[in-house]
């Protein structure tokens, strides 16, 4: 399986993964950070303290990562083992830290496996620290987390909670799944920094009375992912999420939206201030002509309903049509065409009448496209011409699509 969330040049082959493991109780949590990446498929090579090695035995770390476990500064001499496991990671991950860990590597100690493969390697580092909430508030703590920020090392928690004791307070190790992903952000370039992108997504919901909606599938799977893709890479994200079944990413700011006129009215208020506008949203292209202020009865309809629609104004080709120099718009179209050649004809026509620079082509269907987890696409330029295909889970879909525009 190839990670969903690792940019393109990385995620066409397994990473090599270096988990540093060091004394603290949270080290048992170590091996679900393994166990994640080892499932991502990942190549995940353990260099655990002697400390760490008091929590957690050996043969779980070996089973778990499919790899031997490397302590000892003197073995493996004869490959410079001290030096080549640092020089070959694609990222190191430090978790738990334990506060003199954090410590050691503000000042860059390197008297164990673990400091000289630290400092041997140029991949990112990423430290999840776990100590009581005394130890973490320390200055002489703090002083080192924020050298080693300095240093673009991240860092990643603690969590406030239950701590090993009977206290409760800040210092727990944040969960493996959180570790996980924020290492592998660690791997995006942060190529979007200093712009503002503009992202819409999900599916509108355009009244009929006060209990009822048209609307249609879109889960905002697809427009979630491009916006916390974006903004991992460094931009400053608005998001406008039109009824949405997943949650927000962090880090972007998030304007709850449900009906058409509701999107085009919060598009309107962000877009002049974006650089890269990504139309996303499923945005209904009818809505009922009347919405009536009270619940409609089959009592007084009888056995057939009419509902008039009148056209919804197309937001996107309004956005294209007033947009400032240097802006760049990206919409999405997904059809029904049977097949890839049906598909490119109706979008080299649909760019050109909505007047955006790329079109993000899927097929959907009863089974495909919506609210499920992967995508498979095709990216058009205005003249036409396929500029990128990608299919994967939509996250990687998300990145590929933010390649293109970085
Ligand atoms: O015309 P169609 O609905 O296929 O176009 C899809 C693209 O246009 C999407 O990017 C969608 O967000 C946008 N759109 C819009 N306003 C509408 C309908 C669609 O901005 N009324």
């Amino acid at each position: 399986m190839t990670d969903p969330g690792v940019p393109r040049k990385l995620a066409s082959r397994p990473l090599n993964i270096v988990v540093g493991i060091t004394g603290g109780i949270a080290a048992y949590k170590a091996v679900g950070v393994i166990r994640a990446f080892v499932l991502l498929g990942h190549d995940v090579h353990v260099v655990a303290t002697d400390a760490a090695l008091r929590f957690v035995g050996r043969p779980t770390l070996e089973a778990i990562s499919r790899n031997p476990v490397h302590t000892d500064l003197y073995e493996g001499v004869a490959q410079v083992r001290h030096v080549a496991i640092g020089q070959a990671a694609d990222l190191i991950v430090v978790a738990p830290a334990t506060a003199s860990s954090i410590a050691k590597l503000a000042i860059g100690l390197a008297d164990d496996l673990l400091g000289t493969t630290i400092l041997a390697s140029s991949a990112p580092v990423v430290v999840a620290p776990a100590m009581h909430t005394e130890m973490w508030v320390n200055a002489a703590t703090a002083a080192n987390v924020a050298t080693l920020q300095s240093r673009g090392i991240r860092v990643v928690g603690p969590g406030t909670g239950q701590l090993t004791g009977s206290d409760a307070g800040v210092g727990r190790m944040v969960e493996p799944d959180e570790i996980v992903a924020a290492a592998l952000a660690a791997l995006r370039p942060r190529d979007l920094s200093g712009r503002r992108v503009l992202v819409t997504a999900g599916g509108t919901r355009e009244p009929i009375d006060p209990v009822r909606y048209i609307g249609n599938r879109s889960s905002g799977r697809q427009g979630v992912a491009i916006a916390g893709a974006a903004a991992l890479r460094g931009a400053t994200v608005e998001l406008i999420g039109a009824n949405l079944e997943v949650s927000p990413p962090p880090g972007v700011r998030l304007t709850e939206v449900s009906s058409a006129a509701e999107l085009a009215a919060a598009a309107a208020t962000s877009a002049a201030s974006a650089d890269i506008i990504i139309m996303a949203a499923a945005v209904a292209d009818y809505r009922p002509e009347i919405t009536t202020q009270s619940k409609i009865k089959k009592e007084t309809q009888g056995d057939r309903l009419r509902i008039d629609l009148v056209k919804n104004p197309d937001i996107l080709a309004g956005l294209a049509s007033t947009r400032h120099r240097g802006q760049v718009i990206v919409g999405f179209a997904a059809e029904t065409e049977p097949d890839d050649s049906a598909l490119l004809a109706l979008g080299r026509s649909k760019i050109v009448r909505k007047g955006a620079d790329y079109l993000v082509l899927n097929r959907v269907g009863w089974t495909e496209g919506f609210a499920v987890p992967d995508n498979r696409v095709l990216v058009i330029d205005l003249a036409g011409d396929i500029v990128m295909e990608a299919s994967g889970s939509k996250l990687s879909v998300a990145d590929r699509i933010l390649d293109l525009l970085a």
